[in-house]
C-alpha cells in the first residue's frame, strides 16, 4: 500500500523544508506539495520532523570476547536500532587469526541473515595481514565489503603492528577500499597495565588510568602518517580526545583526507564515572577508549558542528553487568570492554545536539545518517530523503520529553549508561523501505525483514 506523509518538516539533502513524502514500492516516489491522487494511507505529520533513517557506523553484534557473547545479537540489536531510528547498521564482521576473509564473512552472515530487523552491511575487521589476505581483498571489495578495520590496541589479541598495517593500507589503496583504525598505543597500554597489576591496582578505574589521552593522540598521528604514505582512504574510529582531534586537524592541514568517527558516549559521559559508586557502576563504562573530560567533549561537539567530525556511531558492544562484566570483579583485565548504545544514538544526538542548539537539524542528519551512507558506499539509496531513495524514514516529535530507563529499551543489556537522562525529541514512527516498522515508539515488524547491503566503494566527504 502506498503511503503519504503530509505536512512534516522534511530534512532533504537541500535543507529542511515543509513537504509531503509519497512512498511507493519501497522508495520515495515524490516529495513536495502533494495530494493523494490514488489509494494510499495518509498520515498527518504536521509538527513532526522527518529524517532519513539513521546509518550506524559501528556495532559489535553477536561478538565473542573472552569466551563471552555480547548481550545483543543481530535480532535484539537490530530491533533496538529500529526503535532508535537507525534503519541501517554496519557491523564489524571479523576474521580472527588464521581465518580467511571469506570465513569471517560467512560466519557473520550466519549470525545476521534472517534474524536482522533493519538493513545491514559489514565492515571486515582483521587481526593480521599476510599474503593470503592480500590476495583476497579485491574480491571482498567487489562483493560489497569496501571497508576494513584494524586495531592498534589490544596487544596480544587484535593488535597489528605498523608494518602489517602499512601493507594492508597499500593494498586497500590499490583496490579502492577504506581502512578504519582503533587508535590507541597498544604496546604502552600493555606496559601500563602490567605495571598497575604489579602494584595490586586491579579495580575497574585502573582500566582508564592505563589508557591516557596521549596514547590515542600518538596512535592517531602514527596512523595518519602510515595512511598518507600508503595512499589509502582512511578514517579514525571512535575518536575520544581533544589531543586526538588536534592531531587529526594537523593531518588534514598537511593534505590528508582522513575521515573521523566519534561516538555518543564520548560526547556525553565523563571520566569521573570511574571514581563513583561500586564495582558495577564503574564496570558499566569500562570501554576502549575510556571516557574522557569536559574539555575533550567540548572539542568533539565543536568538531561535529564545524563539519570536521564526520559521523557518530555507538560502538554498541553490550555485555551484561551481572554474569559478564563481573568476571572482572577482582581484576579489571577480565571485564569485557564495551557498552550498549545502538538504540539511543539518534535520540541523544538530537536532544544534546539539536535541542541544545549545538547542531543544526541538517548537521545532525549529516552525522547520524548521510555522511556514513556516502563514505561507506550506500548513498543515495540510504542516507537521504530524496526521490528514488529507499523510503527509510524517521518521524520524530521534536517537543516530546522523556526519561531514559533501561527497562523501556529494546537493547538486551541489563543496564544503559544513559539511565535517567531527560531527553527532548522522541522517535514516534519509523519506516523501513516504506513499511512501518515502529509505531508510536514500539517495534511492530515481526518477523525480521532486514536485508543485507552489498556496498560500493563510497565517496570522499571533502
Ligand atoms: O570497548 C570497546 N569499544 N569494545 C569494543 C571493541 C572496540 O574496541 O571497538
Ligand atoms: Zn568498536
Amino acid at each position: 500500500m502506498a503511503v503519504l506523509l503530509k505536512g512534516g518538516l522534511v530534512v532533504t539533502p537541500g535543507g529542511a523544508k515543509k513537504a509531503d513524502i509519497f512512498i511507493q514500492d519501497e522508495k520515495i516516489a515524490a516529495l513536495g506539495k502533494l495530494s493523494p491522487d490514488k489509494a494510499c494511507d495518509v498520515f498527518d505529520c504536521r509538527g513532526l520532523v522527518l529524517l532519513p533513517g539513521g546509518v550506524e557506523t559501528h556495532t559489535h553484534l553477536d561478538l565473542e570476547v573472552m569466551d563471552m557473547h555480547t548481550a545483543d545479537d543481530f535480532s535484539s540489536g537490530s530491533r533496538a536500532a529500529l526503535a532508535g531510528g537507525t534503519t541501517t547498521v554496519l557491523d564489524f564482521a571479523t576474521s580472527f587469526k588464521d581465518e580467511t576473509m571469506a570465513k569471517g564473512i560467512s560466519n557473520w552472515h550466519r549470525k545476521a541473515d534472517g534474524k536482522t530487523y533493519c538493513d545491514f552491511g559489514f565492515h571486515l575487521a582483521l587481526v593480521d595481514w599476510n599474503d593470503a589476505l592480500e590476495d583476497e581483498m579485491a574480491q571482498t571489495v567487489d562483493e560489497g565489503i569496501s571497508s576494513f578495520k584494524f586495531y592498534l590496541a589490544y596487544k596480544g589479541s587484535l593488535m597489528v603492528d605498523d608494518g602489517r598495517l602499512y601493507r594492508a593500507m597499500r593494498r586497500a589503496a590499490e583496490v579502492g577500499a577504506v581502512v578504519g583504525v582503533h587508535c590507541e598505543n597498544g604496546d604502552l597500554i600493555a606496559t601500563f597495565v602490567d605495571d598497575a597489576v604489579g602494584k595490586g591496582e586491579i579495580a575497574p578505574e585502573f582500566h582508564e588510568l592505563c589508557r591516557p589521552a596521549v596514547l590515542e593522540a600518538e596512535a592517531i598521528e602514527r596512523f595518519c602518517r602510515i595512511g598518507e604514505m600508503a595512499g589509502a582512504r582512511h578514517y579514525v574510529v571512535h575518536l575520544s580526545t581533544k589531543e586526538g582531534f588536534d592531531a587529526l586537524m594537523r593531518a588534514r592541514a598537511r593534505g590528508s583526507d582522513v575521515a573521523i568517527e566519534t561516538c555518543a558516549q564520548y560526547l556525553l559521559l565523563d571520566r569521573k564515572l570511574y571514581s563513583e559508586g561500586d564495582f558495577y557502576d564503574k564496570a558499566k563504562v569500562v570501554m576502549s577508549p575510556p571516557l574522557r573530560t569536559a574539555s575533550d567533549r567540548e572539542a568533539l561537539w565543536r568538531g561535529l558542528a564545524s563539519g570536521d567530525i564526520d559521523f557518530v556511531g555507538s560502538d554498541h558492544c553490550s555485555f551484561y553487568l551481572h554474569g559478564q562484566k563481573d568476571h572482572g570483579l577482582h581484576d579489571f583485565r577480565l571485564i569485557p570492554n564495551g557498552g550498549p548504545g545502538i538504540e539511543l544514538r539518534l535520540p541523544l544526538l538530537y536532544s544534546f545536539g539539536v535541542a541544545k542548539d549545538r547542531l543544526s537539524l541538517e548537521r545532525f542528519v549529516d552525522v547520524v545518517s548521510t555522511n556514513a551512507a556516502r563514505y561507506f558506499g550506500l548513498y543515495p539509496k540510504k542516507g537521504a530523503l530524496a526521490v528514488g531513495s529507499d523510503a527509510d524514514i524517521v518521524v520524530l516529535d521534536p517537543t516530546a520529553k522523556w526519561k531514559v530507563r533501561q527497562e523501556d529499551l529494546y537493547e538486551a543489556c541489563d543496564y544503559t549508561p544513559y539511565e535517567g537522562l531527560e531527553l527532548t525529541g522522541r522517535i514516534v514512527d519509523v519506516y523501513l523501505r516504506g513499511k512501518k516498522v515502529v509505531e508510536d515508539g514500539k517495534v511492530i515488524d515481526d518477523p525480521p525483514s532486514g536485508r543485507y547491503l552489498a556496498r560500493s566503494r563510497g565517496e570522499d566527504l571533502r
